[in-house]
């Protein structure tokens, strides 16, 4: 892989396409801290705008994906720092919330290992997440006597049942990669050598799609959650005509040959 932007905290690195985004502070389980959220909005920034990149895959480096917020760097040091804290939070809020759950292209996160707290955030606004059957996720956060926020509470109970959420949330106990599958807080679990494998694969399914339509079905389906069903009805329509107008009818192609000449199957 060609590492491509120099970072602080994490990696990222381009290759066929696919840009990894590494969390790279494994002496401290990749916790996040503020310089962390400031890399990681500048680099979805760039990721953003790079128009090679056509897939992103969110891993860490090390045994652990990311164990939520730094509790030293992110809340401790910032109490007497209200100003610096805002920052940091603003900057949260920003890469999880607008960059990464409305990227216009499909993310994967491939979670390696220990997954805590905030980590659920951004897990949750990725489109895919495979996980390592070892790893470990938890919402420790009533463990600490604090209460899973900055989102976490809210994505984990429109993503979960609701007694998988209210388990989660209110016991604060870990469950594993397989367990994480069952309640399909991620897509599927695999043993952690064939990690890499699975996420490759399924990057390199989404790159045969047509970028554009890809793009505009993401986009349909993150705002649809806010819509009531009219708004909806309207708000799909739409994108379907803007998608139709830009993308110069291919699809009647796709028609004339599955009807006519028979020679393709959708
Ligand atoms: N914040 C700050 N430092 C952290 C964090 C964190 N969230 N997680 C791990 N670290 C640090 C440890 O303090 C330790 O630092 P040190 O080397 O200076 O002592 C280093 O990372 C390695 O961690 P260990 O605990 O030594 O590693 P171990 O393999 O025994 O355990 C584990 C890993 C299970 C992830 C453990 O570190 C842990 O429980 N971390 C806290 C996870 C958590 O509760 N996160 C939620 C935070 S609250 C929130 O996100 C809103």
């Amino acid at each position: 892989r060609e590492q491509v932007m120099t970072y602080k905290t994490i990696l990222v690195e381009k290759k066929d396409q696919i840009t990894t985004i590494t969390l790279n502070r494994p002496q401290s389980k990749n916790a996040m801290n503020p310089q962390m959220h400031f890399d990681m909005r500048d680099a979805l920034t760039e990721v953003e705008q790079d128009r090679e990149c056509r897939v992103v895959v969110l891993t860490g480096a090390g045994d652990a994906f990311c164990a939520g917020m730094d509790v030293k760097e992110y809340f401790l040091e910032t109490e007497t720092d209200p100003a610096g804290r805002a920052a940091a939070r603003k900057a949260a809020f920003e890469w999880m919330f607008r960059k990464l759950r409305l990227l216009p292209k499909p993310t994967i996160a491939a979670v390696n290992g220990w997954c805590f707290g905030g980590a659920f955030a951004w897990l949750a606004v990725c489109d895919f997440a495979i996980a390592s059957e070892t790893a470990t996720f938890g919402l420790s956060e009533v463990n600490w006597g604090i209460i899973p926020a900055g989102g976490v509470t809210k994505l984990v109970s429109s993503l979960l049942s609701p007694r998988d959420a209210a388990y989660l949330i209110m016991t604060g106990k870990p469950i594993d990669g397989k367990q994480a599958a069952v309640m399909r807080l991620v897509n599927s679990a695999v043993p952690r050598e064939k990690l890499d494998q699975q996420v490759l694969e399924l990057a390199e399914e989404l790159k045969k799609k047509n970028p554009m339509v890809l793009a505009c079905a993401k986009e349909v389906l993150r705002v649809d959650q806010n819509l009531s069903l009219d708004d909806a009805l309207l708000w799909e329509t739409a994108k379907w005509t803007e998608l139709d107008a830009s993308a110069k009818k291919t699809w009647h192609k796709g028609v004339k040959q599955f009807k006519e000449e028979r020679t393709y199957r959708p």
